[in-house]
């Protein structure tokens, strides 16, 4: 009888566990993911998240998601910090005109690359001329660059050089160089700056309708709008907000910031509402988050995906926002999603997302896109600490904390037994 009890909990155990744990990526995937990444990251605005992607995972000390991020003795040597710095000294070296990286139709993507500069000259990396690259790089976006002059985002900076133009992405391209910045040289008005350029973009961008924001504005006629709500560039302005929110907060300058911190957090969860009411079935967006028929322009896109499901993961345990049980649930559906098959299914066998949208030309289907694969290494690693952390928000989570709820009940009631 005890060996048929027995039998039964190892087969019940046998299925359950799997279940639970199979949607993982092992670290021969992962490590293909990165590769892939390495290799292919060749624009300023993949370089400058690639740069992040690393940071974020082998330095987290050293990313504004620390609190000791400002900490004058980062516990890295410079020799460990040379899978950043070696993207930086090129960033720096090979910079034309006032431009990180090298001459870019984006005003904007190059200050992606703004922080791993920083970075340089905070860790006295050698003789690389960190601190006059990045403040070219600054007064470039300051003074040297076109902005909105009219409508509900006049003094937007532009992402674009030759004429005035607003894109979601350059939320993450820009204000977290700004936020840094100012974190790092004690100048709270750069700060403040970070937080305004988002403010601006939003009322340009964001629809309430939807609660997503749009993808490009263009004030005037001289080039194009995209008014669809595109799900990478939901993805960047999340993600971009996070970092500048990470910025502030992990400073000694929170609590002057108190008020923006706060609206940041809320613009993150507006974008996640938005999409989580649009999440597909098979757990992965369309190229435009509410354009579910696939035609030329909208189609599954597991890349604006991971990079939803990172956001959600990071936002959580940053700022511990209230009322995202849902947002949860889709964020986890869209990671088992991807991660189905132990990545057999979304990545094929050299570690590359698919499907994927065009990097270089955002309403059109593509194949081996650089930035999707820094944003799978984000969600990832966003995910365990989000799971190391108690899985706050998921049903698993809340099972977790009543079972721990029960188990101090139990310790307690042993004790009692014992001492009465
Ligand atoms: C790829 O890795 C090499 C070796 O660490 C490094 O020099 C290079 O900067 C990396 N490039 C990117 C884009 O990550
Ligand atoms: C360069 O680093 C030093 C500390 O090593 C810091 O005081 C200074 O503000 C930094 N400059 C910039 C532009 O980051
Ligand atoms: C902060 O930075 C801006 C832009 O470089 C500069 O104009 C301003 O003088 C700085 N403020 C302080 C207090 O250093
Ligand atoms: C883009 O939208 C703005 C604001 O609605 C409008 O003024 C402008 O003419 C539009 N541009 C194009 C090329 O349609
Ligand atoms: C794709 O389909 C959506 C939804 O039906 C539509 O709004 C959009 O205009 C279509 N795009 C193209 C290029 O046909």
């Amino acid at each position: 009888m005890r060996t048929t009890t027995a039998l039964f909990i190892l087969t019940l155990l046998h299925v359950i566990i799997p279940c639970t744990f199979a949607q993982t990526l092992s670290n021969s995937v992962l490590n293909l993911v990165r590769t892939r990444m390495n290799q292919s990251s060749t624009a300023s605005w993949e370089a400058g998240t690639a740069a992040e992607t690393v940071l974020e995972l082998d330095f987290p000390q050293l990313s504004v998601f620390s609190s000791s991020y400002l900490s004058p003795f980062p516990p890295y040597s410079v020799a460990d910090l040379q899978p950043i710095l070696s993207i930086a000294t090129d960033a720096v070296t090979q910079r034309s005109s006032s431009q990180l990286w090298g001459q870019d139709g984006s005003a904007g993507d190059p200050a992606s690359l703004g922080v791993s500069v920083l970075l340089g000259n905070w860790t006295n990396a050698g003789n690389v001329d960190w601190v006059g690259a990045a403040e070219q790089q600054l007064n470039l976006l300051l003074t040297g660059t076109a902005r909105a002059t009219y409508g509900p985002a006049a003094g937007a900076i532009s992402h674009r050089v030759g004429y005035v133009q607003l894109w979601s992405d350059f939320v993450y391209m820009v204000p977290p160089f700004l936020a840094y910045y100012g974190a790092i040289t004690g100048n709270t008005s750069l700060i403040q700056d970070a937080y305004t350029q988002i403010s601006l973009y939003r009322s340009a961008l964001y629809s309430k309708d939807a609660s997503l924001w749009r993808h490009v504005y263009c004030p005037d006629d001289t080039n194009f709008n995209d008014t669809g709500h595109w799900s990478t560039g939901n993805g960047w302005a999340a993600a971009g907000m996070l970092r500048v929110l990470a910025t502030m907060k992990n400073s000694p300058y929170s609590s002057q910031f108190k008020d923006e911190q706060s609206d940041l957090s809320d613009w993150i969860a507006d974008i996640h509402n938005g999409m989580t009411n649009n999440i597909p079935s098979s757990g992965i967006f369309f190229n435009y988050v509410d354009q579910q028929t696939t035609n030329s322009s909208s189609f599954p896109d597991a890349s604006g995906t991971a990079l939803f499901a990172a956001t959600v993961y990071r936002h959580i345990t940053l700022a511990d926002p209230s009322d995202y049980e849902k947002i949860v649930g889709a964020a986890e559906k869209a990671r088992q999603a991807l991660y189905a098959n132990g990545g057999g299914t979304h990545f094929d066998g050299n570690g590359w997302l698919m499907p994927v949208v065009n990097p270089d030309a955002f309403s059109t289907a593509g194949s081996e896109s650089p930035e999707a694969q820094s944003f799978v290494l984000q969600m990832d690693n966003n995910w365990k600490a989000w799971t190391s952390a108690g899985s706050k928000d998921s049903a698993a989570g809340r099972r977790l904390a009543a079972v721990s709820v029960s188990a101090v009940g139990f310790v307690a009631s042993v004790l009692m037994a014992l001492l009465l």
